[in-house]
């Protein structure tokens, strides 16, 4: 039940640093070593590329989930939309290996792929929420996100336990495999930290609502740019806003903007800039700046190590290859707030289901 919430948007983004400590709990032994089922690990590290598919926000959690299985494993990763894929199936390497990301497990346009992938033999796994679901039981294997229901219609805790689960999975993967990076890193102190951090951002909720009401429910559109997984989080966070709060919202590689869409930047045209990245942080700023002087309101959500004076969200610190699972935290809470201060059903955004399951 929705207890003492309004809606169970903002119920489930509250449960995000449970969902952590869950997966910790769940999928790591006492030293911190990945639980993962011998045959799916046997499996997975024949492969030569991975290929990732889903729908929606499952697909945004591939994105970041790519960067995180090619750094820990060096295995190459591609990702894909399942509806693109279903009817025009990807030319595939000598030994693939597919992982549908899905909360639900029914999601019609994962599960094309996923008959196309049985009907040539290739292994799989799905990882999801719902045990007993479509697309697990037609899997070769399955791991379970464990992130308890989720209700409302926009996801927000299955894409952060998704990326969790990916990062359990790379860790055994790339140690089953030898990379010294699987090997040193320490993935029940990020988890830990992924916990705490978000826990920080979701008791400072107060200032998104502010930043929601004064710069967003007013405004027809919206940006968010970031590069790296910052990109591949403004993507998410795009998605989020605009399927709740019907602003239209475009997630965007910063660097982009600049090649055509910086056209549409208007006095007073919300653009959120996300910056983690330490590659190109000040990259990110600096295409933040160039919108600042055309006149955009922008807000800054920025990891500890590149904050500066005025910044408006300060992330906890964390390893980058975990990042998005701080950096989308605010962007879930703006799009609560934008939605539910425009009135309208946070839940139940218009013309949408939980789970898509026609074509
Ligand atoms: O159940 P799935 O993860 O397969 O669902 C995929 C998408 O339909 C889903 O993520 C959708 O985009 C959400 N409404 C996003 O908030």
């Amino acid at each position: 039940s929705k207890g003492a919430y309004e809606f169970y948007m903002l119920k489930e983004i509250d449960e995000q640093p449970g969902v952590m400590r869950h997966m910790s709990q769940n999928y790591l032994d006492d030293n911190g070593e990945p639980k993962v089922d011998q045959d799916i690990l046997d499996a997975i590290s024949k492969a030569d590329r991975l290929y990732i598919f889903a729908a929606g926000t499952s697909y945004h959690a591939g994105l970041v989930g790519k960067t995180i299985f090619e750094h820990y494993t060096g295995i190459p990763t591609e990702v894909g939309l399942a509806s693109e894929a279903g009817y025009h199936f990807p030319m595939m390497s000598k030994h693939p290996f597919f992982i549908f990301l899905t909360q639900s497990g029914e999601t019609a346009d994962s599960r094309v792929v996923l008959k196309e992938v049985n009907k040539r033999s290739i292994p799989s796994l799905t990882m999801t929420n719902v045990e007993g679901s479509t697309l697990s039981r037609e899997a070769t294997y399955t791991m379970l996100l464990g992130a308890g229901p989720e209700i409302a219609v926009a996801s927000t805790k299955a894409y952060t336990a998704q990326i969790a689960l990916q990062a359990v999975l790379a860790k055994a993967l790339g140690e089953k495999l030898g990379k010294q990076e699987a090997k040193d890193w320490n993935l029940r102190q990020d988890l830990a930290m992924a916990a705490e951090g978000i826990q920080q951002i979701v008791d400072g909720k107060e200032k998104l609502k502010k930043l929601a009401d004064d710069y967003l429910i007013k405004s027809r559109n919206a940006f968010y740019i970031g590069r790296g997984i910052d990109y591949a989080v403004a993507l998410e966070a795009a998605l989020k806003l605009k399927e709740v709060s019907y602003i239209q919202t475009e997630g965007f590689a910063a660097a982009e903007l600049k090649h055509g869409t910086i056209s549409l930047i208007e006095k007073g045209t919300p653009v959120v800039a996300l910056i983690n990245d330490p590659v190109t942080a000040d990259l990110t700023r600096g295409n933040s700046q160039e919108v600042v002087s055309r006149g955009a309101s922008v807000i800054t959500i920025v990891g500890k190590d590149f904050a500066r004076e005025g910044d408006d969200i300060v992330l906890p610190e964390i390893n980058y290859y975990m990042s998005a699972l701080l950096t989308v935290v605010p962007a879930q809470l703006l799009a609560y707030y934008a939605s539910k201060d425009k009135g309208l059903d946070v839940d139940k955004p218009r013309n949408l289901a939980k789970s898509v399951t026609v074509e």
